[in-house]
């Protein structure tokens, strides 16, 4: 079967979604380890409720040299912990750090991220609170390859919300969130059934080439 290693940060709805998929036989592969840089992250517990293995690398045993070579050294540790898992795929679900080009290029092509806006808008952190100060009326969730680009792998699929008029930060994450779980078991599937393929020219899913913004 195949071999996917989760990383969190913390509650982990998005993890839960695909265990639940898992459980179902619906993901392709089995989530073998969640690995959270955080030691309190709900999603630990969630991970354990469906004996999944669990481990925590903890940023703050990497201070010791410039922010630079901490994060090279952080991220080495990652790669140990996640290749003695052997995963086929590496799943980056609220995990929130950023990870080095070493990192990066190491699972290229196999490291997946879930962001919460229609990339390419709002890359990086706050996308809700940013959208409704821009008073935006579309929003959704992107999920991507991971490249060095900081948000900008290869877009695989897309959910698109309707902002509504007395919409808040919290109730347009909820529903944002929402479709993040529907997706992101889909787009793992695809992957590990073998319909997805990344090359020079870009994305394809079961050969026919994925427009720039994705499935939608
Ligand atoms: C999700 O909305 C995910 O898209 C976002 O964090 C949340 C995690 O929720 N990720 C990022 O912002 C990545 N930069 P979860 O822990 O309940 O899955």
């Amino acid at each position: 079967a195949r071999r996917i290693v989760v990383l969190i940060s913390g509650s982990g709805s998005n993890l839960q979604a695909l265990l639940d998929a898992m459980e179902h036989d619906e993901l392709g592969g089995n989530v073998v380890a969640v690995i959270s840089n955080k030691p309190d992250a709900y999603g630990l517990e969630r991970a354990k409720e469906a004996d999944v293995l669990t481990e925590v690398v903890e940023p703050s045993k990497f201070r010791h040299f410039h922010d630079e070579r901490d994060r090279e050294l952080y991220d080495a540790e990652l790669i140990r912990v996640i290749d003695h898992h052997q995963p086929d795929l590496v799943v980056l679900a609220g995990f929130m750090r950023i990870l080095t080009k070493s990192f990066v290029l190491r699972y290229h092509g196999r490291l997946m991220n879930i962001h919460p806006s229609l990339l390419p808008a709002y890359k990086g952190l706050d996308t809700h609170a940013r959208l409704l100060a821009d008073s935006g009326t579309e929003h959704g969730a992107s999920v991507h390859f991971v490249t060095e680009e900081l948000d900008g792998g290869p877009i695989i699929v897309q959910a698109a919300v309707h902002v509504l008029p007395d919409d808040t930060k919290d109730t347009l994450a909820e529903r944002v969130l929402s479709r993040e779980h529907l997706i992101y078991p889909m787009a793992v599937r695809w992957f590990l059934d073998g319909r997805l393929q990344l090359n020079d020219s870009g994305l394809t899913l079961d050969g026919h080439a994925l427009p720039a913004s994705g499935l939608r």
